[in-house]
């Protein structure tokens, strides 16, 4: 496998693996991640294979991932050949409500202490982990700006926020001379599109890398989980999303999950692979996409994720996948179709235009 083909993120100077190692799994403290022993190998095994781009927040895991991961940096002497990434915004600390938000006092104390944990004193790109609903962005923005300007910060990113917050974000940054946003962090899959509708073409215009997180659906795309393996006790959830409201509703398989499902496994066997290297080929080779985050528990299965780097789908496999989880037409983005503009803005004729 080969993880040395870099892209650069967004307009940023970031130079990064097209897969980031993703480190939500390190640590045992959710009930479903992994011992350090299992952490370290993939770890290994990552950079390695020429992988540059690990991703973790300070919530995880309550900061063991964070923990494992400056460890482990650190033990390689690999801190400035790597892309570290982490994130701030959700709660650390129970009964102290500025342990958590977007606001100036968390970011300075999320920030020192994600430093801390990771051995560093500088992070290469850091994340809003999600949009607190109520912290001005001149706040956040202006803070994250002077953090960078002190050097502690290298390139910031958005995880989980609006595509018009984003998008105003970007215009603010511009008018005002804030650093700008350099890659958006979103759900991703052939089970969850709704980015393609504002986020993905937002993102293009305004010049931002775009990282799926969740590619397999926590698991459910690399075909392991059938109807009945995934029930538990009629709920339809998948055993590793136990507890876990926000995971838990995403994947529960509706009918429709279910056959695209169905259709990545048909991929798959058609073309002698697996239906994980199908699912994750389908997100690289999507327009605006710069990567993914990949969140491997055992070896073969970052191996197996790394293959789809060279999976290049038939056409004709791309299209049925496309079809298979197209997203419903709602308003008013049946206006925005090719048939559509075709017929009720170009007057029938045939008329080239650059693609959005
Ligand atoms: N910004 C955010 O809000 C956010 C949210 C979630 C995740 N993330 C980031 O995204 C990363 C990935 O998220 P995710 O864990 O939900 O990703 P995912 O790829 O959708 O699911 C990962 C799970 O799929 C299974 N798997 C992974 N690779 C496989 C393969 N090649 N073949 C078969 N099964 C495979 C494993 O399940 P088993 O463990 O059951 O084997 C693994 O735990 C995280 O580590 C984190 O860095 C960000």
């Amino acid at each position: 496998m080969n993880l040395r083909d870099y892209l650069v993120l967004g307009r940023s100077g970031l130079r990064v693996s097209r897969l980031a190692l993703g480190t939500m799994t390190f640590g045992t403290e959710w009930g479903w991640g992994i011992d350090e022993a299992a952490a370290r190998s993939l770890f290994d095994r990552y950079v390695e294979c020429g992988g540059n781009f690990v991703d973790t927040a300070d919530v995880y895991t309550g900061g063991t991932s964070e923990t494992w991961v400056g460890k482990l940096v650190k033990e390689r002497r690999l801190r400035d050949k790597l892309v570290l990434a982490t994130k701030f915004s959700f709660n650390v600390e129970a009964g102290n409500p500025n342990a958590g938000g977007n606001g100036r006092k968390n970011l300075y104390r999320a920030l020192d202490a994600s430093l801390r944990r990771l051995g560093t004193d500088y992070v290469d790109l850091y994340w809003v982990h999600c949009w607190d609903m109520s912290t001005s962005i001149e706040e956040v923005a202006s803070t994250l700006t002077d953090l960078v300007r002190a050097g502690k910060v290298r390139a910031i990113g958005l995880s989980d926020v609006p595509a018009w917050y984003a998008a105003r974000w970007q215009t603010l940054a511009e008018r005002h001379g804030w650093e700008k946003i350099a890659a958006l962090q979103l759900e991703y899959s052939l089970v969850e599109r709704s980015i393609e509708r504002e986020h993905i073409p937002m993102a293009r215009e305004l010049g931002m890398g775009v990282l799926a997180w969740g590619p397999l659906a926590g698991g459910l795309l690399s075909g392991k989980y059938t109807r009945e393996t995934t029930e538990i006790a009629g709920s339809g959830r998948l055993d590793r999303m136990k507890g876990n409201p926000l995971v838990a509703a995403r994947t529960a398989p509706s009918e429709a999950r279910w056959q695209t499902v169905l259709a990545v496994k048909a991929v798959a066997e058609e073309l002698g692979c697996s239906a994980a290297e199908v699912a994750l080929a389908w997100i690289l080779g999507r327009p605006g996409t710069s990567g993914a985050l990949i969140g491997a528990t055992k070896i073969d299965q970052l191996d197996g994720s790394s293959r789809a780097l060279a999976l290049v789908l038939p056409e004709e496999a791309r299209r049925r996948l496309d079809e298979v989880s197209a997203l419903d037409v709602v308003h008013p983005y049946g206006h925005f179709r090719e048939t559509f503009q075709k017929s009720m803005i170009d007057g029938g004729d045939n008329v080239q235009r650059t693609a959005p």
